[in-house]
């Protein structure tokens, strides 16, 4: 985070002061919200996530407890953005209560230009230490205890794939829209494998310059070109005896395919600078929300690469076609936050978990994760109503489903369950809700393969 380019919340019911403060940060280079009023607040710190908040004590113009503030603050404290009282001048008291109660600092009204500007600079610059340091944590910390939840047909039966295929050193290549899990997956297959206590490395291709490519997966010398200032480990050494994690295998570049057949094929590579070949035992997992055979159709993906990568595809459904996992997940990810933001524990009304299963989930598992972390933020009772979880209702389920002949669309229902259950019947049936002959029946009606 720039300093300069920070977001910041100005928080005040009085128009006058909400313009003045407007009118000098944006001259020093920073983004503007403004919120008159307490719910506001809430909302705007929930969704826009400023960096900073400059929030005034008394929001109805009839009181001074300072009362407003104190409340709204214990909240946002839960939001972990910093927040600079503002306060009447002479109630130092008032300050010194917020200060206890959470907030970074306090100014007086009316304030000085300078001292509010320096205040403001110090507690964006902490807070972008604390993110570093936090960052760093993450890394370090040991992440292989992810929860895995899987309840529907779809993915138990992808549950029952994986524990044959991981042992195996097949690659494996993952399809799904994003959001679905592709990454996690990818994980839980190593972790699966007999490669698990080696490591497992990822790597998310459409995050590397085309110009580094090489070098972030085969590792280069010192000197072999002109920015290469020491040796670099490459991604296939880093990986040796473990799992490679390829994301986003569609923005590989062209150019770059054959040298990774290479690798594939034989095993072996060459560091770049250096004439020596190396060899590598990894295990290739990929993954794309891309259509790799339209890449390769449109020549933007080579053909023998795809056959080398897809040994094994793994085609995870949508979470709008995952109804069963809905709720489980939620409960998850209410279980994590509420543990993160120390709040009691909550649990989703009924009205809640019905809206959940209409909405589509363009965004998947993480729009539900973000969906959830937002309503806990929210939550005022022990209970998350449908209201709290803030969804649109652009997005629900009945909206989609257009109107076609209902034979039409009893064949596609019947064709989407047996994709999504990889042909088995009596998964499919129940994703269906339906008997097992009353399945088959159906099958032979339309003429949809099977095996029996
Ligand atoms: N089966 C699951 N059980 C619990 N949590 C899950 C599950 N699948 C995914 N998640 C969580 O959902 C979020 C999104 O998952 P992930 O990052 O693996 O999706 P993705 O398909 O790789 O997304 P992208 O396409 O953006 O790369 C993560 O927080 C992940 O931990
Ligand atoms: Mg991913």
């Amino acid at each position: 985070m720039n300093s300069n380019k920070a977001t910041i919340l100005v928080a005040d019911d009085d128009d006058d002061i909400r313009l003045a403060l407007e009118l000098l940060l944006m001259a020093e280079g920073y983004q503007i919200i403004e919120a008159d009023n307490a719910k506001d607040v809430m909302i705007k710190a929930t969704h826009q996530q400023p960096d900073l908040i400059l929030l005034d004590m008394n929001f109805s113009r009839d009181t001074t407890s300072g009362q407003e503030g104190l409340d709204i603050l214990s909240q946002l404290k839960l939001h972990n953005i910093p927040v600079i009282l503002m306060t009447a001048w002479g109630s130092i008291e008032l300050a010194v209560k917020g200060l206890q109660q959470g907030a970074n600092d306090f100014i007086e009204k009316p304030w000085n230009k300078l001292k509010l500007l320096n205040i403001i600079k110090q507690q964006l610059s902490f807070s972008r230490i604390k993110d570093e340091h936090q960052g760093y944590r993450q890394l370090l910390a040991q992440e292989d205890n992810k929860p895995w939840v899987c309840e529907s047909a779809s993915m138990l039966a992808i549950e029952q794939l994986i524990k044959q295929i991981a042992p195996t050193d097949a690659n494996v290549l993952i399809l799904g829209e994003n959001g679905t899990g592709k990454s996690l997956l990818a994980e839980r297959i190593h972790q699966l494998s007999s490669r698990q206590s080696s490591p497992f490395i990822a790597v998310n291709m459409a995050a590397i310059p085309e110009s580094l490519f090489e070098s972030e997966l085969f590792g280069h010398q010192k000197g072999a070109f002109t920015d290469a200032k020491q040796n670099r480990v490459g991604r296939f050494q880093l990986a040796n005896q473990g799992s490679l994690f390829f994301d986003e295998i569609g923005s590989l570049p062209l150019s770059l395919q054959p040298k990774l057949l290479r690798v594939l094929e034989a095993g072996q590579y060459e560091v770049l600078g250096s004439s020596q070949t190396q060899t590598t035992n990894v295990r290739l997992i990929s993954a794309t929300n891309a259509d790799l055979n339209q890449l390769v159709a449109e020549k933007e993906f080579r053909q023998d690469l795809l056959y080398r990568l897809n040994t094994l595809v793994i085609t995870i459904p949508p979470l709008r076609e995952r109804l069963e996992d809905i709720q489980a997940l939620a409960e998850n990810f209410i279980v994590q936050f509420c543990a993160k933001y120390h709040k009691a524990r909550l649990s989703l009304s009924q009205d809640a978990i019905d809206k959940l299963k209409r909405h589509r989930w363009p965004g998947n598992i993480r729009e539900l994760s973000h969906t959830i972390e937002r309503a806990v933020l929210l939550a005022v009772s022990n209970k998350i109503s449908a209201q709290q979880l803030l969804l649109d209702i652009a997005d629900t389920v009945s909206n989609a489903l257009e109107l076609q002949p209902l034979e039409q669309a009893e064949r596609q229902l019947i064709e989407k369950a047996m994709t999504v259950t990889f042909g088995q019947v009596i998964e499919a049936a129940k994703l269906l809700d339906i008997s097992r002959n009353a399945l088959y029946r159906r099958l032979e009606k339309f003429g949809i393969k099977y095996e029996s």
